[in-house]
């Protein structure tokens, strides 16, 4: 099934004992070819009428069936109604599933393991409750704009690592016999407008940062992807024949279907004839409006659309359904969207939010190793962030309020919590064992919070930062944050606490960067712990770190600025035509601008050091001209050369390091100074050593040059690295 092996994957297991199966090759999978996934739709379709196949490619309308994506059955060839349901961090509307961690927070652990096992986990959940469809992963937004409301979903704004998050992902769902969805296809980047709103992206930038990981998406045999709300250079989304024809299909060779965002759909024929196979929901949310259904029949009729534009759609839908094995016994939908009720579906699932709720915290400051924690006598906890809000952890209908402790953002993305661990919950428990005093202000008054602080030996000041889907407006924030600062008054907290507590520890849950200026540097602010979104584990995850049961080891997965403009992106009150190859640390790097804290950082309890690069392959310039596949040229997912390096954990604990690789092209290709092409995550014991492998495919020497992956010729340079800006060891590739 996997095309190529994962460079992560295939080093992960070469170069260390993981508590987790790193050896996928085993494991049971639903899937069959798509050849052979094909030949049974072929078979299938010649058995369908005309009536059966609009069916099949339009839903039955908005909440007209128990998911929130409908189909008709076709009984003749035991096709089911098929059910799609949300979404990227859980099952959407049903209680006793788990709220996994966010894409965002799965990238912080760049651990393809415990990546892998949550797509894993997710997709047996989604099988158990009938779902056929689970929508997601995401893709875009990548996270052009830090204020923009949605990208918790994914993974960051680097393709690379979203890449590599969306292809696990999606392997470990699809194995699980749930169909994925990348989405949003493509250029969705912000929530204000989304619905009217076009994205002019260059097809360099296009393809060298946008399409990336949908790239990803398909080589991993995505089943499905969704067009997005936007437009494309002037054609909305799921009416754009040049990103679906000829971009996904044609270029990428996307077997599986596209489906239209919910209502993104504009155009009965010009939907059809651009290459989208589903529409979703099916009418518009008045439930009036029908575009596809009995419209797409007298298409057909009246030759507008011709019949063998529908026999593809429909030959994709059920290829789809046929490749993940879902004609075998798959079980029937019995949850109601419209009516959450309760589905015991979480199994041990939350081991793995455990494991990412620890693993992706990134450890960003700490003063004379003030962390971890050891039997302190008294400690103060602070905020409104520490706890479950009063009103319980689902009190607001897809978590659009930010009430007591943020563990995921609002929105279709989210999931009921099934419980929810807040900071304090699982302190306290600590505490106990260890005989702490706790003392507790769990709102955001600063003088509350100062005097619950004074007299601890720590105080834990819990803050954080929200943002979501713009159906729903929280505290004047429209989806998108309006700002990238804490909130409820994050910073007077901070700063009123360490001004009468000297060992002060901030916890940050967020979305994406905040602006921490105003106390970062303040000296009594001894540890800053950046919790992410963690999902339902996250107050035992951070116990973990906090007292040191294990080192940190996440990683940003984005750059945290000094100042909001440092980004150059914001949000675009009309079409955005501001698309380049810098965002994120590729512009801070370029414009030499000093972040905060760099992309890829994160410190540990203890040290590695790194030696002995070594570099293989001889890869050669020029066009990637293989055979045309799944994923484009099959030349350009090869490994042309492999670099190779020495990681020891020099210090006193047990710990994982993120070594990274960055690639700096040769000056005529005029990319950005350097860009992540592989990382591994070693976990090593005191004094021990691993070996870190990066191997390179052509697609990650290669520039987007005339409609072609080109390979240019001169000095490549590979950094080895423990963030973007702590390059340790440095090697040259010429081609
Ligand atoms: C719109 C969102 O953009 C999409 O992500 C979601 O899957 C659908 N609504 C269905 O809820």
């Amino acid at each position: 099934m996997r095309g190529y092996i994962v460079p992560v994957l295939a080093s992960v297991a070469l170069s260390r004992a993981s508590t987790l199966p790193s050896d996928h090759s085993s494991s049971k999978r639903a899937v069959i070819s798509w050849d052979d996934a094909y030949s049974k739709a072929t078979t299938a379709l010649a058995k369908l009428s005309i009536g059966d196949k609009v069916g099949i490619v339009s839903g039955t309308g908005w909440q007209a069936g128990n998911c929130v994506g409908n189909t008709k059955a076709v009984g003749s060839i035991g096709y089911p109604s098929l059910c799609l349901q949300d979404g990227p961090l859980g099952i959407r509307y049903v209680m006793g599933a788990t709220a996994f961690s966010a894409g965002i927070h799965a990238a912080s652990t760049w651990d393809v393991d415990l990546i892998r096992e949550r797509g894993s986990f997710l997709g047996q959940e989604a099988k158990q409750l009938g779902i056929h469809v689970q929508l997601g992963p995401v893709a875009g937004p990548l996270g052009k704009i830090p204020t923009g409301g949605r990208n918790w979903e994914g993974f960051g704004p680097d393709p690379y690592l979203t890449g590599i998050a969306m292809q696990e992902t999606i392997e470990g769902m699809q194995e699980a016999g749930v169909q994925a969805c990348a989405k949003h296809y493509i250029g969705n980047e912000q929530e204000l407008n989304r619905e009217t709103m076009g994205s002019n992206v260059p097809d360099r930038v296009m393809h060298e940062l946008y399409l990336w990981p949908f790239a990803d998406a398909v080589k991993a045999n995505v089943a499905s992807v969704m067009c997005s709300y936007n437009k494309i250079n002037g054609t909305y989304a799921c009416e754009n024949g040049g990103i679906i024809n000829k971009l996904l299909k044609e270029e990428l060779g996307f077997r599986g279907y596209m489906m239209s965002d919910w209502n993104a759909q504009h155009t009965t024929t010009g939907s059809a004839n651009a290459g989208m196979d589903m529409t979703m929901p099916g009418s518009d949310f008045n439930k009036k409006n029908v575009l596809w259904g009995a419209a797409l029949q007298s298409a057909v009729q009246s030759g507008q659309v011709q019949q063998s534009r529908v026999d593809d759609m429909v030959k994709r839908v059920l290829a789809a359904w046929y490749l993940v094995g879902q004609d075998k016994g798959y079980p029937t939908a019995t949850f109601n969207s419209w009516k959450i009720g309760s589905q015991n579906v979480g199994g041990n699932h939350k081991t793995n939010v455990r494991s990412m709720a620890r693993d992706g915290i990134v450890l960003l400051k700490n003063t004379a190793n003030a962390l971890p924690l050891s039997k302190p006598k008294s400690i103060a906890v602070i905020g409104s962030d520490a706890i479950v809000a009063p009103k319980g952890a689902n009190a607001c209908a897809d978590r659009g309020c930010n009430d007591g402790t943020l563990a995921m953002g609002w929105g279709s993305g989210t999931a009921e919590f099934p419980y929810l661990v807040a900071p304090l919950d699982a302190i306290k428990t600590q505490a106990q064992k260890d005989g702490t005093s706790v003392t507790t202000s769990t709102n955001d008054n600063a003088q509350q919070g100062a005097s619950a602080a004074q007299n601890a030996d720590y105080a834990i000041v819990c803050v954080n930062s929200d943002s979501g889907e713009g159906y729903i407006t929280v505290e004047s924030n429209a989806g998108d944050r309006k700002n990238l600062n804490l909130w409820h008054n994050g910073d007077a907290l901070v700063q009123a606490v360490a001004q009468v507590n000297k060992k002060t520890i901030v916890v940050v849950h967020s979305v994406g960067p905040v602006i921490m200026e105003s106390w970062i540097d303040n000296p009594n602010v001894v540890a800053v712990v950046w919790a992410g979104l963690p999902g339902q584990e996250s107050g035992n995850g951070l116990v973990d770190i906090l007292y040191g049961s294990t080192s940190p080891s996440g990683k940003l997965p984005y750059t945290i600025a000094k100042t909001q403009q440092d980004y150059g992106t914001n949000i675009a009150s009309g079409d955005d035509s501001t698309w380049d190859l810098f965002i994120d640390y590729r512009r801070f790097d370029q414009q030499k601008i000093e972040p905060r804290f760099e992309f890829g950082f994160g410190l540990s309890y203890t040290n590695f050091t790194y030696s002995d690069i070594a570099i293989t392959g001889k890869p050669t310039s020029g066009p990637a001209s293989g055979t045309r596949g799944v994923g484009g040229p099959a030349d350009l997912w090869e490994t042309v050369a492999t670099v190779t390096a020495k990681i020891t954990n020099s210090g006193g604990v047990a710990g994982a390091e993120v070594p990274q690789l960055y690639v700096g092209y040769p000056s005529s290709a005029q990319t950005p100074p350097q860009q992540l092409r592989g990382f591994n995550k070693l976990k090593l014991d005191a004094g021990a050593s691993g070996t870190a492998t990066f191997p390179l495919r052509r697609r990650d020497l290669s520039v987007w040059q005339n409609g072609q992956w080109v390979v240019p010729s001169g000095d490549f340079t590979v950094s080895v690295g423990a963030s973007s800006r702590d390059i340790r060891l440095t090697g040259k590739i010429t081609v």
